[in-house]
């Protein structure tokens, strides 16, 4: 009898580049997402794929799952290493997030597979698994935010995530708040200067120690000037994300939207993960009616932008809505 598991993609409203130094961060889980129909009781993993190219078929315990080909396949293949399942499955995967666009297509792959060859935990649990499973995949050393709101998503909440207690907290979305994502380019972390960065990030935690618990003006009496910038970034981010939490339970979306329009300058200035690009979506998201504020999400370097508007304010782009996490369909 066929199965099926379904896991949504995010988009992160605020709190980025937080959260692979224990910091906080506040995405959400869309209303689109990549799902899996399977049967299981084989001695492989066998899955096609609607969306993308080529066919996986894997042992129950790939060798080398970076190396696999289709390129999709190396996330399927990361997490069957990580579970080390008795029994396989055959299926197909489909997906509605765009795929390489910055909102966790990758993850939710993962969170998926996972899923479907039987994963049974929490949702910490889940997203810690397929967090090293993106590593084992890609090599890049990211946190633990896309995992973990995939996971544990709240339909009608962003959750406040603490990255190191990993303590989630949902935060109720007004009502009368449209959250829009506009895809402005394709990217990819790997060769991107993501790694750069959280090596940035442990050089200031060297410095003057964990970010998560240092004040921006301590970050500020760093000696080196880009590490500076970095922990600057970071110790002030992690305050915009406590104040927007506030914003957004008070429903006061004219100070939500301004603190997102001070992260999207703080990642420009301070973390130069933004692109000019994405620069320009913002200024022109920033300066249509209804708007109240916009910022670019995800890793950076490429990716898509997020817009707090009013409902109809916006003609284009993916309005999303904010679903519960992962499960079993
Ligand atoms: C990517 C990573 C996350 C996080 C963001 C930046 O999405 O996968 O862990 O670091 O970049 O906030």
């Amino acid at each position: 009898m066929n199965r099926r598991v379904a896991a949504p993609g995010r988009v992160n409203l605020i709190g980025e580049h937080t959260d692979y130094t224990g910091g906080l961060v506040m995405p959400m889980a869309i209303d689109r997402s990549t799902r899996i129909t399977f049967h299981r009781g084989s001695d492989r993993v066998h899955l096609a794929s609607v969306d993308e190219p080529g066919v996986v078929d894997l042992p129950l315990a790939p060798a080398d799952p970076a190396a696999v080909q289709p390129s999709w396949g190396r996330y399927v293949a990361a997490v069957v290493a990580e579970m080390a399942p008795h029994d396989g499955l055959r299926g197909h995967v489909s997906t509605d997030i765009p795929i390489g666009a910055g909102l966790s297509s990758s993850a939710a792959l993962e969170v998926a597979t996972a899923l479907a060859l039987g994963f049974r935990g929490t949702a910490v649990e889940l997203a810690q698994l397929c967090r090293r499973a993106e590593h084992r995949a890609t090599g890049v050393p990211t946190g633990i935010m896309d995992q973990l709101v995939i996971a544990a998503g709240v339909r009608g909440h962003a959750l406040m995530i603490d990255c190191h207690t990993l303590d989630y907290t949902p935060v109720p979305i007004p009502r009368e708040a449209q959250i829009v994502v506009q895809f402005i380019a394709h990217r990819t972390l790997e060769g991107s200067p993501y790694t750069e960065r959280v090596a940035q990030c442990a050089a200031a935690e060297a410095a003057i120690g964990p970010l998560r618990l240092a004040t921006p003006e301590l970050a500020a009496a760093i000696a080196d000037p880009l590490v500076r910038s970095r922990a600057v970034h970071v110790t002030t981010e992690n305050r915009r994300v406590l104040s927007f939490a506030d914003a957004l339970r008070a429903g006061d979306l004219t100070a939500a939207g301004a603190l997102m329009v001070d992260s999207h300058r703080s990642l420009r200035d301070l973390y130069e993960c933004s692109t000019p690009a994405m620069d320009a979506a913002v200024d022109e998201l920033c300066a249509t009616p209804g708007v109240y504020g916009a910022r670019m999400t995800g890793g950076g370097f490429g990716g898509c932008v997020v817009a707090l508007a009013e409902p109809g304010a916006l003609t284009t782009g993916w309005v999303v809505s904010a679903v519960d996490g992962a499960h079993r369909a």
